[in-house]
């Protein structure tokens, strides 16, 4: 057992949107402390995968598991009390408020009035922890890169506490230079103990900070990988289904046939 934080197990999941399969019998592990990649292409179930980690679409089957205990994750406000986090890929923050004011949305901290400084203190905390590049808390988000941003997102998810973070596409619209401060904070988060769910597209972005990677390929699993022991050719081949065992390429060739 791992130490630190209880550990996530998905085993088996599936989820139909009517005909449309996007997820079936998916295998999923995340400990404290690491970071787990998953990849595939587009419609490979990705985001369906987090939503159902987020409460957003509970699954049709299939069990879910958290510090060995079965859970049901059967809205958002369950996912935030078990201490599951998504920072979802349109980050949801607003625009024309600042990055205080983004962070506490909602949960405002109040004595009598709202308490501007307690909460701009706690920002500038734990945007420091995550060794953030944000030169004011204090300006609209409006005005800060697209890495900014990411980093408002995840400090925002990281009030609840979370044991486990799920970042969908966390670096897709970034630069070089923001992506790799995102990367940072990914590690940074690692090294707090959460465990990490990076959906990602980019193979240099996978390889530099998550520790496995798990393939899924028509809404199936189609490998799990040691980053440490993988080339990106072998993901790629998994995603692509160069690598295909019978099982996805049956799902493929129905996926095909139908009208
Ligand atoms: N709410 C929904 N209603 C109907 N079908 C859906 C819904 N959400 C997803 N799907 C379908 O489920 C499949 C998986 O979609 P999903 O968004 O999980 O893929 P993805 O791996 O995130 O893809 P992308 O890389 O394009 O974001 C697709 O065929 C998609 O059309
Ligand atoms: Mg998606």
């Amino acid at each position: 057992m791992t130490a630190g934080g209880p550990a996530l197990a998905l085993r088996g999941i599936s989820k139909s949107f009517g005909a449309v399969a996007a997820l079936t019998d998916v295998d999923l592990d995340v400990a404290p402390g690491q970071v787990v990649a998953v990849v595939g292409d587009n419609g490979a179930g990705k985001s369906t995968l987090v939503k159902v980690l987020a409460g957003v679409h509970p699954p049709d089957s299939g069990t879910i598991t958290f510090g060995g205990e079965p859970v049901s994750i059967t809205d958002p406000a369950a996912a935030h009390a078990l201490g599951i986090a998504t920072v979802f890929q349109d980050l949801a923050l607003c625009e024309n408020l600042d990055v205080v004011e983004n962070l506490f949305l909602g949960r405002e901290l109040r004595r009598r009035r709202l308490d501007e400084v307690t909460m701009e203190t706690r920002a500038w905390e734990l945007l420091r922890q995550l060794s953030a590049k944000i030169p004011t808390v204090r300006v609209p988000v409006a005005s800060l890169s697209g890495g900014q941003r990411q980093t408002v997102a995840i400090a925002r998810s990281l009030l609840g506490d979370p044991k486990i973070i799920i970042l969908d596409e966390p670096t897709a619209a970034l630069g070089v230079a923001q992506t790799a401060e995102v990367l940072n904070l990914i590690e940074r988060l690692r090294e707090r103990g959460l465990g990490v769910i990076m959906i990602s597209h980019n193979m240099e972005d996978v390889r530099a900070v998550a520790d496995s990677v798990a393939v899924l390929r028509l809404g199936r699993n189609n490998g799990v990988f040691d980053v440490a022991s993988v080339t990106s050719e072998e993901i790629i081949a998994a995603i692509t289904g160069a690598t295909d065992n019978a099982v996805t390429r049956r799902a493929a060739a129905q996926a095909g046939g139908m009208p």
